[in-house]
């Protein structure tokens, strides 16, 4: 018996060294794994990579760039409580373009589709996881956006991973704008395509690059309908009539558009008055459309068919919950009934952009879209901007390096059809009180 235990502690002992040889090992640049096994990373390991992590985060913090979140502690709108603050905020920083998010009929119905099916499906789409409602909403923005059939995704970032690898192979090339979103940018390093950027809303290099790929089976060409950073808009029509003088498939993303953007909330087609031009769109349900969450695919038959059979996110992720579905359905219909919600953007937007230009402030984007970045160049100064707001009980963030280009930071406000004119002149008002204080204006 006493053998035997010792053989035991002898064996525990050798197990407990396994776990500390690869640090040891590693530091003094020994090979970490032993007759083809990897060792188990230990203690030290971990300690050193927390090094690097933290003196990464306090180089954020040195660079002004630290982003902290501020916690909401009631439902999304125009007005709304945060924690550590006794008066409600005005929130001035959300994508809640048509107040959708807190709407009573929207929360209805999202409650009604818990009870009728249920929190959750459990399952991806193609094992158990499609029900009516699924099929109705892929329907209804089918039918919304003119276009043949439309794939629901998690997220629009999925929509956007899972769409570049399935229409395009190593015989094809993408191009794409070189300020589109994150999103964008990882589902096409996803696929096997040739890549190509252009500059930034620039035709001639658009084109100069569609004559550079002629020879290649399939050409995309890929922007943000409506770019989130700056609020401008890609020139679309002269977008599609480059595609069409060289044989290009069309590819936008709607997010900053989708619902609100154009007479009746269309999007950017609409905006231009060239509905039916490009080939694919992806959008989201977070923004506009309810807010919760959400995103899909709308284009041609075909091509959705083939996402169903092969686009990863659709098919390694769960199906989106009920109440979500619903809740995005029900904002449909009431964008559809009621084109007065998209023509209240317009004009509130028009009333803060206005009002900001003639107080002397750089309010960069289109005139007609509601994300107007107010141009602040320092990272540091916009998040004193932005503090000296939540002061006033008004609700802006600072945005910097790496979400815009360094000595490009900006105060991103962001305009509701759910805002009054008084909410819209009471931000005006501080903004000019702060920025006089701050010597930003005179
Ligand atoms: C232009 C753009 N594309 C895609 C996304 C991702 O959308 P979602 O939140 O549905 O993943 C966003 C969201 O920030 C966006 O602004």
């Amino acid at each position: 018996m006493a053998s035997i235990g010792r053989i035991h502690n002898f064996m525990s002992g050798q197990k407990h060294l396994l776990t500390r040889i690869p640090f040891a090992c590693r530091s003094l640049g020994i090979p970490t794994t032993l007759h083809g096994h990897q060792l188990k990373a230990g203690t030290a390991t971990l300690s050193a990579a927390k090094e690097i992590l933290d003196s990464g985060l306090e180089d954020i913090k040195k660079a002004g760039t630290w982003k902290s979140e501020r916690v909401i502690t009631s439902k999304q709108g125009s007005a709304i409580l945060v924690q550590g603050q006794s008066n409600t905020l005005l929130n001035f920083c959300a994508n809640n373009y048509l107040g959708l998010s807190g709407h009573p009929a929207v929360i209805e119905a999202a409650k009604k589709a818990l009870d009728t099916h249920g929190a959750g499906l459990s399952s991806v789409r193609f094992i158990c996881g499609t029900q009516d409602i699924h099929r109705k909403l892929e329907e209804k923005l089918s039918k919304f956006h003119g276009r043949e059939d439309t794939i629901l995704y998690a997220s629009c970032f999925d929509a956007n991973a899972g769409i570049f690898e399935v229409l395009l192979s190593d015989q094809d090339a993408v191009l794409s704008d070189e300020l589109n979103h994150a999103s964008i940018i990882d589902g096409v390093r996803l696929c096997k395509a040739k890549r190509h950027r252009y500059q930034h809303k620039n035709m001639a290099d658009l084109e100069k690059q569609l004559q550079e790929t002629s020879g290649l089976r399939q050409r995309l060409i890929a922007t943000d309908g409506v770019f989130s950073m700056d609020g401008n808009v890609a020139p679309l029509p002269e977008i599609c009539d480059l595609a069409d003088k060289y044989k290009a498939l069309v590819f936008i993303d709607e997010c900053h558009a989708t619902g609100f953007f154009g007479k009746t909330g269309r999007g950017t087609e609409e905006y231009f008055g060239i509905e039916g031009r490009v080939d694919v769109i992806n959008s989201t349900l977070g923004k506009a459309l309810g807010g919760a969450a959400g995103g899909y695919t709308t284009g041609p038959k075909s091509l959705i068919n083939m996402l169903r059979q092969r686009s990863r996110p659709y098919l390694f992720s769960n199906t989106l919950p009920p109440p979500v579905v619903a809740s995005a359905s029900k904002a449909l219909d009431l964008i559809m009934q009621d084109d007065s919600l998209t023509g209240r953007v317009l004009s509130n937007t028009q009333r803060f952009r206005n009002q900001m230009i003639d107080a002397g402030f750089n309010v960069a984007g289109d005139p007609d879209h509601p994300i107007c970045p107010v141009m602040l160049g320092d990272a540091r100064l916009a998040s004193v901007f932005a503090d000296k707001m939540l002061d006033r009980g008004i609700y802006v963030i600072g945005f910097s390096y790496p979400v815009v280009p360094k000595g490009k930071a900006r105060i991103r406000v962001q305009i509701s059809g759910a805002h009054t004119n008084d909410e819209i002149d009471r931000a005006v008002g501080a903004f000019k009180q702060i920025g006089k204080e701050l010597n930003i204006i005179g």
